[in-house]
């Protein structure tokens, strides 16, 4: 057992010395998982805090950026005397980096605190998986959960205690570019999807090796930021974030999320790093959360322009009186804090209260009982990032593959046959950075397979291909994201030059796949859209492309619904692959070859213009709905536009086809307390094995509140052989028929309800039923 807190007894008092030696018999006597929150760990914090002096009290509440490089004597030097609580990491990042932070806090710190490591893992560590919307298109809970854990594992191995993640922002706005990272629009599938993540990347126990703690993010509603603009401000009414907003946050700690991270914006005015009501009355008194607050990057500063905060001292303090315990990468943390408890302006079971909820972080983790837990001992040395060899390519290819959507698939065009001459073209074509995506932690381009290299380890010999360009992935060179991203590549030459070869490329071809959509950096923090078309030279190059007649499949990469709606007409099959991850390419071609029938399902509508936006498929009746089989003025619709989106959520085809029997329900009447069953029968017509996702919907048709139109309530994916057939039952029980109230109570009302499964959210069978009153 290594602990840090006792290394040099030289330097310190008596009193220190006895500390020293009751926390040594402790720490020989927690749990080698260091988790549980016994007397043991209440006593053991209480007495290093009773320890610990007021600087170095403000530094546990300090999170500092450790860029990837060695860190340098001031940064080592700085942890050393206790002024920093943990540190985030740079992609890329080494043990060998990590070790030397926590080397000056256990072998040179007074008290020997160890400090932990946090860092972006949001879709995969080393092995990048799908785009969080990317995953939750496969419906798949144990795909996802795979993917948690090996990133957990990958990134446990290379030193992180802690992901900023799930990222569970419920977004309805395609516009906002960190819709990419969440896990759609609706509330029920993301709350699935985050506790199952939380789970995963947790493991077993917080203190194992292999677990890192998830921090839930961004608490709360960012997803809502108006216009989709990242950063602006959200209005939210506080019926909707309770039935919406809240519940995906919500199941990640149930899930038993070790920490959670405020959002940057004002949710109704107020700032979340401030926003006491958020952060103290709902998440701490009504959900009775017991884990680690931290700021986003640098939000205690942003008080100060959010127009809160008059400067660096009330910032400071309006964060941690809210409940915001620990800063990222601020400054008014460490300028202000200690004055203001000298001068009593804050309370000092304030900053007591926000240091032990660190402190006991770091006890979870089991860095008390070894602070080197993750990070391995010298001895046994790091591993650099690039090394290919723990990569999890087999999981990586299976999640990416159940993520990708067949949205089109005219004349049954795909599966495409492993002979003859295929032209593949387009800018994400032979593109091994963009198809990694947003947060593609410390996965390397080199590493990731591109669509050009999966298709052609798919045919080998048995077909030619041929590529090209076609179209820069942007219209412009000096896009803001090019500039940013300097591993954008842009060929100098001519639109009309790159577009002149692809045509000639093209001709020559029996089939074309073009492969078009956005930088990774276009769907990502800061990205934000006001026009979701495709750049127009991308455009161009997929008309000239149909005007050779030859058969075309689109494959698109990107990190939102685009506005597609000609694009869907040109092209014969339209493939929604997302950012695929390190082993996108070989997916991709397992489905466009048929060696996998895809069975992804949109978690996200796709609109047909950016002015339907906010689009999402569990809408409100509203008291004049529009019936396109009688129009009338005065009802609601667009003059310009139907009402009804490109795709709708849940929607994908498969390469072969399901039937569903008419519904029925063992009960049509239901009493409070009880549950009762949906059945229908799901058959493979087809001559393909295959697999689909059942989707449960329920309506209250007459409620205190206008209810919507349809809410998933559950969903169940089936893998059937050709001509089977198999029952598929779903639970209904009173508390999924359960909504907030105008009074905030969460209450089901007796009255009719519609039931209703089908293979999307548009096409659906209905039946009835009845909740009976609640009996006196
Ligand atoms: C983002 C967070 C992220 C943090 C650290 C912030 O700008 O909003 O999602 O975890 O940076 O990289």
């Amino acid at each position: 057992m290594e602990c840090g807190a006792f290394k040099q007894p030289a330097r310190r008092s008596t009193s220190l010395l006895t500390l020293g030696l009751t926390l040594l018999l402790h720490a020989a006597n927690v749990s080698a998982t260091g988790g549980s929150p016994s007397m043991g760990k209440e006593q053991f914090l209480a007495a290093l805090l009773e320890q610990m002096s007021l600087p170095e009290k403000v530094g546990q509440l300090r999170m500092k950026h450790s860029p990837g490089t060695p860190p340098s004597q001031y940064a080592l030097d700085t942890v050393a005397k206790g002024a920093v609580g943990a540190l985030f990491t740079e992609p890329g990042f080494t043990r060998e980096q990590l070790r030397a932070y926590q080397d000056a806090a256990v072998q040179r710190g007074r008290l020997g605190i160890p400090v932990f490591f946090a860092g972006d893992v949001v879709h995969g560590h080393r092995t990048v998986f799908p785009i969080g919307l990317g995953q939750a298109s496969s419906w798949d809970l144990q795909a996802i959960g795979s993917a948690a854990r090996i990133a957990a594992i990958e990134a446990s191995a290379d030193g992180l205690d802690m992901t900023f993640a799930p990222m569970v922002d419920l977004s309805r706005d395609p516009r906002w570019g960190r819709m990419s990272e969440g896990f759609g629009e609706d509330p029920y599938l993301v709350s699935r999807i985050a506790e199952r993540v939380t789970q995963q990347l947790q493991g077993a126990t917080l203190g194992a090796a292999d677990s890192i703690m998830a921090c839930v993010k961004h608490f709360a509603a960012y997803g809502a930021v108006e216009g989709g603009r990242d950063y602006n401000t959200t209005n939210v009414s506080t019926h909707q974030l309770f039935q919406d907003y809240l519940p995906p946050y919500q199941a990640a700690l149930e899930a038993g999320a070790g920490a959670v991270m405020t959002a940057l914006t004002t949710l109704n005015g107020v700032p979340a790093t401030a926003n006491r009501w958020l952060l103290r009355d709902i998440l701490r008194q009504q959900w009775r959360y017991r884990g680690l607050v931290i700021s986003d990057h640098s939000a205690v500063q942003e008080l100060v322009a959010h127009g809160t905060a008059a400067g660096g001292e009330d910032a400071a303090q309006a964060a941690l009186v809210a409940g915001t315990q620990m800063s990222m990468n601020d400054r008014y943390f460490e300028q202000a804090l200690a004055q203001l408890i000298e001068q009593g302006a804050v309370p000092v079971s304030l900053l007591d209260e926000a240091v032990h909820q660190v402190l006991a972080t770091k006890y979870d983790l089991g860095l008390f009982h070894d602070p080197y837990r993750r990070l391995g001992h010298a001895q046994h040395g790091a591993q650099p990032s690039h090394d290919p060899k723990p990569l999890h390519r087999a999981q990586a290819r299976e999640v990416a593959r159940r993520s990708l959507v067949l949205l089109k698939n005219q004349n049954a065009l795909l599966p495409l046959v492993k002979r003859g001459t295929v032209a593949v073209i387009g800018p994400l074509a032979d593109n091994p950075v963009d198809i990694l995506g947003s947060w593609h932690a410390s996965g390397q381009p080199g590493q990731a397979i591109s669509l050009y290299q999966g298709l052609k380890t798919a045919v080998g010999d048995d077909a030619k291909l041929l590529y090209a360009l076609g179209a820069n992935i942007s219209d412009k060179r000096d896009d803001f994201l090019l500039l940013a991203d300097k591993t954008v590549n842009f060929d100098p030459r001519p639109p009309q030059a790159l577009l002149a070869e692809a045509v000639a490329i093209a001709q020559q071809a029996d089939v074309i796949v073009v492969a078009l959509g956005e930088a990774r950096g276009m769907s990502h923090e800061g990205a934000s859209k006001t026009d979701l078309n495709l750049p127009t030279q991308q455009r161009e190059l997929l008309q000239a492309l149909k005007r050779t007649g030859k058969p075309l499949v689109l494959v698109l990469m990107n990190g939102r619904p685009l506005t597609i709606v000609e694009e869907s007409q040109w092209a014969d099959a339209v493939l929604e692959t997302w950012f695929s991850g390190t082993e996108g390419g070989n997916a991709i071609a397992d489905v466009l070859f048929g060696d996998y029938n895809p069975s992804g399902k949109l978690p996200v509508t796709f609109p047909r213009s950016v002015g339907q936006i906010p689009l999402y498929y569990a809408q409100l009746n509203t008291g004049r709905p529009f019936d396109p089989q009688q129009p009338s003025a005065y009802r609601s619709h667009y003059f310009d536009t139907d009402n009804t989106p490109l795709y709708p959520f849940g929607y994908g085809l498969s390469y072969t086809h399901f039937s569903l029997s008419p519904l029925t329900l063992s009960t049509h009447r239901l009493r409070p307390g009880h549950a009762m069953q949906v059945s229908v029968t799901l058959k493979n017509e087809g001559q393909r094995t295959g697999e689909t996702t059942v989707q449960l919907y329920l309506r209250d048709r007459v409620a205190s509140v206008s209810r919507p139109l349809k809410e998933l309530k559950g969903f169940q994916k089936v893998l059937l052989a050709p001509g089977e057939s198999r029952q598929i039952v779903f639970d209904i029980d009173t508390s999924m028929l359960a909504f907030y109230n105008q009074h905030l109570q969460r209450v089901t009302e007796p009255g009719t309800f519609d039931v209703m499964i089908g293979l999307d959210s548009q096409d659906l069978q209905k039946a009835s039923f009845e909740l009976d009153g609640t009996p006196p």
